[in-house]
């Protein structure tokens, strides 16, 4: 018994905010933002839309194609790092939304390397019996810890959702094997300092603009290529398989320069490597399943085609999947 994938969706804000837009709030310019990082636009949360928002409409239209209603799942799991409260979870959120009442809901942190590790962690419940049908999704709405006069990094970042059904099944298609890996020791190349048990609300955190994601943009840019590199061969190793038998990439969408970087390493010609960030910048735990709905939707998945999930994040994160779709 394994997971498999038996439907997508994804839900992202209808606000477009382009790289014009950001040059009228920092010093940047269009040419300098699609050079380092392949971004044109992405989308941004209006007022009254929050990471639930965006993961409810998500989930709904993943259930839709799966053909499973709300009440059939056994557990819900939402990769964010910013759900609409500390607590309670942002899964028990969408279950309530939803109204799926015989769910078991928590969320997963691991920034943008989130979705794997949740998607990895449903499968591992399903293999052991525990749990038939999960829903999983990932959610963000950076841009309310985007710090808006920081063009190191206001330009990267975007909001959305994307979820997959997975169910149980005996068959040959669905997840082959996951990957994942941490490093704490570099927590502080990405990280958000506020609110939290470190720094509670107060005019310090305020002041210092603390409640603001933090980055050192380059040293995580030179990390992730690596580490994306490591857990992609390895995946790829533990199925008994090699480079040449991937039909598709679906890479976390950080920045295009990683992308290509690994597309390259892998030896994957362009046409194998799906790209969306152009228009949806990074969405962090978003950015995988975003771009799977539409790989689907959009006919660049067949069946029996063997798809790599490949990322990198704050903790720091990595982690890639394999799976026969
Ligand atoms: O989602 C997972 C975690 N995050 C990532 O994977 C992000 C990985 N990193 C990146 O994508 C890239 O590092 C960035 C796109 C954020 C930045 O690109 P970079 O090529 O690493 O630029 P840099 O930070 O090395 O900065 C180069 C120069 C600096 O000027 P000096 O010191 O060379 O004079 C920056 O001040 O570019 C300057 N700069 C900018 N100039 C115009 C930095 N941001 C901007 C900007 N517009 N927005």
């Amino acid at each position: 018994m394994r997971g498999r994938v038996t439907g997508t969706g994804s839900a992202v804000p209808e606000k477009v905010l382009t790289n014009f837009d950001i040059k009228k709030l920092v010093d940047t310019s269009d040419e300098w933002i699609v050079t380092r990082s392949g971004i044109k636009e992405r989308r941004i949360a209006s007022e009254g839309e929050f990471t639930s928002t965006f993961a409810t409409r998500a989930a709904l239209n993943a259930l839709q194609m799966a053909g499973v209603t709300p009440e059939e799942l056994d557990m819900i799991i939402v990769a964010t790092v910013t759900p609409d409260f500390q607590f309670p979870s942002t899964a028990c959120l969408v279950q309530s939304n939803i109204k799926a009442q015989n769910a078991a809901a928590f969320d997963v942190s691991a920034a943008c390397s989130g979705f794997i590790y949740a998607l990895s962690t449903a499968d591992k419940f399903i293999r052991s019996g525990a749990v038939r049908k999960a829903l999983v999704i990932g959610a963000e709405v950076l841009s309310r810890i985007v710090d808006w006069s920081d063009r190191n990094s206001c330009i990267l970042f975007g909001d959305g959702a994307g979820a997959v059904v997975v169910e149980a099944d005996s068959g040959d298609k669905g997840i082959l094997d996951s990957m994942l890996k941490s490093d704490g020791s570099y927590w502080d190349l990405l990280y958000l300092p506020a609110p939290g048990s470190r720094n509670p609300a107060s005019q310090k955190v305020l002041d210092e603009r603390l409640m603001y994601l933090r980055m050192q943009g380059n040293d995580v840019f030179k990390l992730a290529v690596r580490a994306m590199e490591e857990a992609a061969n390895q995946v790829l190793t533990a199925g008994g398989y090699s480079c040449d038998d991937i039909d598709l990439l679906v890479p976390h969408q950080a920045n295009k320069r990683i992308i290509d970087a690994i597309g390259k390493r892998l030896g994957l010609p362009d046409e194998k490597v799906y790209v969306n960030l152009d228009r949806f910048g990074n969405t962090s735990a978003a950015s995988i399943p975003i771009a799977l709905d539409e790989a689907n939707r959009t006919g660049r998945l067949h069946s029996g085609n063997l798809l790599l999930l490949d990322s990198f994040g704050g903790g720091l994160t990595w982690a890639a999947m394999s799976m026969i779709w």
